[in-house]
């Protein structure tokens, strides 16, 4: 038993040991606008980016005035630079937005409030893969037990079926802190829009989203308990049933229980 234990102890300490190691030195989380946050202020963006190098994994955190402002991501140069927020990839409006770098290349944020945007509030990145870093290996999601994926609709994927099928679908389960819903579509005819509250869930209102998806492959973790609501904004879609209410709950395992329930599973046991 006392050996079980010391393995146990080990193990622990190994993992823990593995995960720090790995959030300490792999990626940087960066303050966009460091002390002058995220305003209008003529070109402290472009300076902001410049002298530094993002990499995959690293975040982008945003800190501004929620009620006139937000960070909407745009797929290009010419929306930023035209202030253009009518189609964006992303829109986040907490006041305090934390954005993962997860893909090379060129990203665009800009706020959606149109003066605020023209007279400089906006920002580009260059994030780069750097092949000397080895890519973090899956750790947190496949291997630990630390949150379900859920599909959103199983194989169906996140289309119009009949007005009842996403209730069905979520009544069915049990949603906890830390599980993700995964929105499965094709991004030419659909999107998912995160929305506050359950009269703008039943009237379809989508025009102030909490956050808007539109990659047709999007993964959204449950971060907070309560009732969650997602619709598509396309027309007629959210009204004739795409629209998905889900109740989440404090899980009754810690991260640690899991963990050890985890382990368990790993040693063998001798009777
Ligand atoms: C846009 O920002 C300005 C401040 O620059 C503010 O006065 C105005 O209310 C904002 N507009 C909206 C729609 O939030």
């Amino acid at each position: 038993m006392s050996t079980t234990k010391k393995i146990f102890g080990f193990m622990l300490l190994m993992i823990t040991t593995f995960t720090v190691l790995l959030s300490c030195c792999s990626a940087t989380v960066y303050k966009v606008g460091d002390s002058d946050g995220w305003t209008a202020k003529d070109g402290i963006y472009r300076h902001w980016a410049e002298g530094k190098e993002f990499h995959v994994g690293d975040s982008l955190v945003f800190e501004y005035d929620r009620n006139f402002n937000d960070v909407t991501q745009v797929s290009g140069a010419l929306e930023l630079e035209y202030c253009d927020s009518s189609s964006p990839k992303a829109v986040y409006n907490t006041g305090h937005d934390v954005v993962a770098l997860k893909e090379p290349g060129y990203h665009h944020f800009m706020s959606s409030n149109h003066s605020q945007c023209v007279s400089g509030q906006r920002l580009e990145v260059l994030v780069v893969h750097d092949p000397s870093l080895p890519t973090p290996p899956p750790l947190p999601r496949k291997i630990l037990p630390l949150g379900k994926i859920y599909t959103v609709g199983d194989s169906k994927g996140w289309n119009v079926y009949d007005s009842d099928f996403y209730n069905k679908w979520s009544e069915e389960k049990e949603f906890h802190v830390g599980d993700s819903l995964l929105f499965k579509y094709n991004n030419e005819v659909n999107n998912v829009l995160e929305i506050s509250g359950d009269l703008e869930f039943k009237a379809c209102d989508p025009t102030s989203p909490v956050a808007v998806h539109k990659t047709g492959h999007d993964l959204v973790r449950l971060t907070e308990p309560g009732v969650h609501y997602f619709i598509s904004s396309k027309t007629g879609h959210c009204e004739a049933g795409l629209k998905l209410r889900v109740v989440v709950s404090v899980s009754k395992l810690s991260p640690i229980d899991r963990l050890i329930r985890w382990l368990r599973t790993l040693i063998p046991h001798h009777h």
